[in-house]
């Protein structure tokens, strides 16, 4: 993600969550050290991204979005291969990622993925106030 693709970044974002980041939020990412972003690009159209925070040992999943016309094609499977990669390489243990748990859609796709749910974290969300499930996915056989 560079800053000349926020702006279409945030348009799928508000499409995608009730409590859309803001752009200095995206902008923070880019211009960071520790974090990362990766975009999915159908027919030279930017259609998904995916945000995440490598800090030692471990690695934060902070955001995945695919666009509504474009889900089930495999896009957010792409770009979460990519990110594990990426923290794999970078010898991270694991990834965690907060879901809201009437995501009923995010939670299958990340169980699909192999995330297993880790513990509920009470009224973590806003607009509306809400638990997160906090998901995780061990690189290391002996956790998994
Ligand atoms: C969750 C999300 C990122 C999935 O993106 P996607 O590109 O449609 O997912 P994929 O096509 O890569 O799905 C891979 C597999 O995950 C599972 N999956 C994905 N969406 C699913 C759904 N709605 N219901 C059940 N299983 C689902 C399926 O097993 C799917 O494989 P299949 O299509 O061959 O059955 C997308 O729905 C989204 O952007 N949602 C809104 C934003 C959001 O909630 N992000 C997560 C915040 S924590």
């Amino acid at each position: 993600m560079r800053l000349a693709d926020i702006d279409r970044v945030l348009g799928i974002e508000k499409d995608c969550f009730p409590d859309p980041w803001p752009r200095s939020a995206f902008e923070d990412i880019v211009k960071s050290r520790d974090h990362g972003a990766v975009l999915g690009v159908v027919d030279n159209k930017l259609v998904a991204y995916g945000c995440y925070l490598i800090i030692g040992p471990e690695a934060h999943l902070t955001n995945l979005a695919v666009s509504p016309k474009f889900r089930r094609k495999r896009v957010a499977r792409q770009l979460l291969s990519h990110i594990l990669e990426v923290a794999q390489r970078k010898e991270c243990e694991y990834i965690l990622l907060e879901v809201r748990p009437r995501n009923e859609s995010a939670i299958a796709f990340y169980e699909n993925a192999g995330f297993k749910l880790l513990y509920r974290r009470p009224r973590y969300y806003r607009n509306p106030v809400e638990d997160a499930l906090v998901m995780v996915y061990y690189f290391t056989d002996n956790e998994s």
